[in-house]
């Protein structure tokens, strides 16, 4: 029988400074110059440990918002979406403006030249002569990979349909050691949409290289994660397992990531339909969690997690999206150069 437990409120990286210990490493002064130029494209592009020093950079910014305030002077980061976006989109617009750059591109590429038939070559060597980074998501997969190709300057992959989104993970990751205080030691149950969920694909391989780290898949029968992403973890050791049943997992996890079903990567309507609420996170079933478990969502949420779910402490999705600007604030920062 499930019990209840007491509910946790949860740290921010702020309140939990002294377990995250920041300042034992001044990013800032040490330098972080060995990203500076680097594309993102997957998650594991960079190294663990140039992973883990953009998230004490991050750290340092998310406690002190006049850090790095205005390094980014005279930087412009092009924003070219071909895929509609809010967090991703606003959180690096944001994240270069709070650095003092200035950004420029599209959120729309009907109001684009791709929309005449211009290639994404020929889109990627303009931007790249205007701008000192690209920032891009495409439905198309791979294509982030083949801008960096075309590309003088740093590319940023900020969604390839169904393949990869690197810049969510580092949110991700950043929200899991600022709430917990370490990634590693954790059950992690990724929910929903795990065949085309791109967020899942790069969180769990992400996850993949940090210590003691167990992993429970919950979909349904036609969503369940693809033998790619199994075989890394597999390469890599990790404990995994499959299941349909969200209730019979949800003691276990230390971190619940929901996530939504994609209807634009569906080839038909009646298959999503059918599939759409298969798991719907609501306060009964948050009672058979942890209390310091900590819900996930990469958002935008649809009916996967029922509103009234939002006020228990455990709902950690919309300080998530807070945290992803710091994250990209730090990604910039260090590939622009500026942070050393
Ligand atoms: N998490 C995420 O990628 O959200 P958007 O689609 O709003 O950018």
């Amino acid at each position: 029988m499930p019990t209840r437990r007491a509910n946790a409120v949860l740290p921010t990286c702020k309140e939990n400074g002294s377990v995250l210990d920041f300042d034992t490493v001044d990013i800032y002064a040490r330098g972080n110059t060995m990203l500076k130029g680097r594309s993102l494209i997957e998650p594991d592009n960079f190294s663990l440990e140039e992973t883990e020093n953009l998230f004490t950079l991050a750290g340092k910014i998310e406690s002190d918002e006049n850090y790095l305030r205005d390094s980014c002077r005279g930087k412009l980061l092009a924003t070219l979406f071909f895929e509609p976006s809010t967090r991703t989109r606003l959180s690096f617009e944001a994240a270069i403006l709070r650095l003092g750059g200035s950004c420029l591109g599209f959120a729309d590429p009907g109001s684009s030249s791709a929309s005449k038939g211009e290639s994404l070559a020929d889109t990627i060597r303009m931007a790249a002569s205007y701008a000192d980074a690209i920032v891009m998501r495409s439905p198309k997969e791979g294509a982030a990979l083949l801008a960096s190709r075309y590309s003088q300057v740093p590319v940023l992959n900020a969604g390839d349909g169904g393949h990869h989104h690197p810049t969510q993970t580092l949110t991700d990751l950043f929200t899991i050691r600022c709430l917990r205080g370490e990634i590693a030691n954790l059950t992690v149950g990724f929910c929903g949409d795990l065949k085309f969920g791109r967020t899942v694909h790069s969180l769990a391989k992400a996850l993949a290289r940090y210590a003691n780290i167990r992993v429970i898949f919950i979909s349904p029968e036609e969503l369940v994660i693809p033998e790619y992403i199994a075989a890394t973890l597999q390469r890599q050791g990790v404990e995994f397992a499959e299941t349909r049943n969200l209730e019979e997992a949800m003691p276990e996890l230390d971190v619940l990531y929901m996530t939504r079903v994609q209807k634009e990567r569906f080839f038909n309507e009646e298959d999503y339909i059918r599939l759409k609420d298969s798991f719907v996170l609501n306060a009964e079933r948050m009672t058979l969690g942890k209390g310091n478990l900590v819900v996930l969502h990469p958002l935008p949420r649809v009916n996967e997690i029922a509103v009234e779910v939002d006020a228990d402490p455990r709902a950690a999705y919309f300080k998530q999206a807070r945290y992803g600007m710091y994250a990209r604030m730090a990604l910039l920062a260090s590939i622009l150069g500026v942070a050393e």
